[in-house]
């Protein structure tokens, strides 16, 4: 006897298949009319076509004409911070630049001097609407970094911060330690390098407090040399490894990742043919973030380039107050189609099975037997309307292992 029958859907629409999807297998999607969906222990016991379901069920939910897709899986945010970028926003609305707010100190430098004020209590309440909002437009599965604590000491506060918040929503929260910029003079630099090496690394692997390291290689942060001994200290400790690359200068960081076998590289707003091609032979996820774009006004990364070379590509949110404040998941889905060229079934792919394997997960992003029961009631019969809408939430359920969400 299966616990729960969802039933009367008008269409479940899904990747399928192991693993990471690349290029032209991104647009292959399962599309089953006038479907049922049977949920057992918080896993997918049954799917198909309503009318061939012959089990039983302890309850039936009719969905009402609804459509059904994965939960979104969300690989790339930085949910916990303290103050805001307001000024920064201003400054740049009359012709500042990103990266010169951050040199001069200020941006990236201005979150890290309000976040390390705050105990990981304090960060954790910070964080937890932003989390519920992911949530509430469709992410079922969100990574989160740490990276505005600098020091040893508020890293830490900030990954327990994450810990704590896993114990309050029912989304799989991933935390990702990353190592976000340094020091401008090199000997403090080395020694800071030094620190993360010797000490934050092992200590965070020592606790579990994360699965991977991520590194901000850029001319206003980490040089490829030094995040290639940052990763190889992540490496050794048994963490996985992700960069923030390509995203104003091509700094090497790109060819990095895919070398040091990455679960992803992020960003790639600057990102050649070249090395869209180098990617798309990698098993490396290539992760683009369309609201960065849109907020800074960059160029979009060439999300269709990198499809139509062979890769697997991810799409996130980047949620952080200074190049991305987009509280939505499938906003980021619906902004991919507009700015980085995709279509509205590689978006899901994006958005669901690659985003996972950017996350090193194979049992979400996929709604087939086995896999976990993290799904989206949409409030249309047709499942495109999730990439279409803008600035109204089409996800109407969000279920986590077989659980509606509140919403
Ligand atoms: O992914 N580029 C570096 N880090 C973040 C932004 C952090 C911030 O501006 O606060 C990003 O864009
Ligand atoms: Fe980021």
């Amino acid at each position: 006897m299966n616990e729960l029958l969802l039933a009367g859907i008008s269409q479940v629409v899904t990747p399928f298949g192991v693993g990471p999807k690349r290029g032209a297998a991104m647009r292959q999607l399962r599309i089953v009319p006038e479907a049922a969906v049977a949920v057992d222990a918080g896993v997918i016991s049954w799917i198909g076509p309503e009318r061939e379901w012959s089990g039983s069920a302890e309850s039936v939910i009719d969905l009402g004409r609804r459509a059904v897709v994965p939960g979104l899986v969300d690989p790339h945010t930085h949910a916990v911070w303290a103050g805001d970028r307001l000024a920064d926003f201003e400054a740049r609305s009359t012709g500042a630049t990103y990266e010169e707010i951050l040199a001069a100190g200020g941006g990236i430098w201005h979150t890290i001097r309000e976040t390390t004020e705050k105990s990981s209590e304090e960060m954790a309440t910070l964080a937890l609407p932003r989390i519920e909002a992911l949530q509430r437009s469709g992410a079922t599965t969100i990574e989160v970094k740490s990276g505005y604590g600098y020091t040893l000491e508020a890293e830490m506060r900030m990954l327990e911060a994450i810990r704590l918040l896993q114990g309050r929503t029912q989304s799989r929260l991933v935390p990702t330690l990353l190592i976000h910029i340094c020091p401008e003079r090199p000997t403090e630099r080395q020694a800071y390098r030094e620190m993360v090496c010797n000490e934050l690394i092992p200590e965070v692997a020592r606790r579990r407090l994360a699965s991977a390291v991520d590194i901000f290689v850029e001319h206003h942060a980490w040089s490829s040399e030094d995040a290639r001994i940052v990763l190889a200290c992540a490496q050794a400790a048994g963490l996985r490894i992700k960069l923030h690359t390509e995203q104003f200068q091509q700094v090497g960081g790109l060819e990095l990742g895919v070398e040091m076998g990455a679960l992803s590289v992020d960003h790639l707003e600057v990102c050649s043919l070249e090395q869209c091609e180098l990617v798309a032979r990698s098993k490396t996820i290539a992760t683009i973030l369309p609201g960065v774009s849109l907020h800074l006004g960059l160029a979009a990364a060439p999300g269709r380039k990198l499809i139509d070379a062979g890769a697997a590509v991810a799409i996130g949110t980047d949620l952080n107050p200074g190049s991305s404040p987009l509280f939505s998941t499938a906003a980021a889905m619906g902004l991919a189609v507009r700015l980085n060229g995709l279509t509205a079934p590689e978006a899901l792919t994006a958005c669901t099975v690659n985003a996972a394997a950017a996350l090193g997960l194979a049992s979400v992003g996929r709604l087939e037997v086995g896999m976990q029961a993290d799904l989206l009631v949409l409030e249309s019969a047709d499942w495109r309307d999730l990439s279409y809408t803008l600035g109204q939430n089409m996800v109407c359920e969000v279920w986590v292992a077989g659980r509606k969400q509140a919403a």
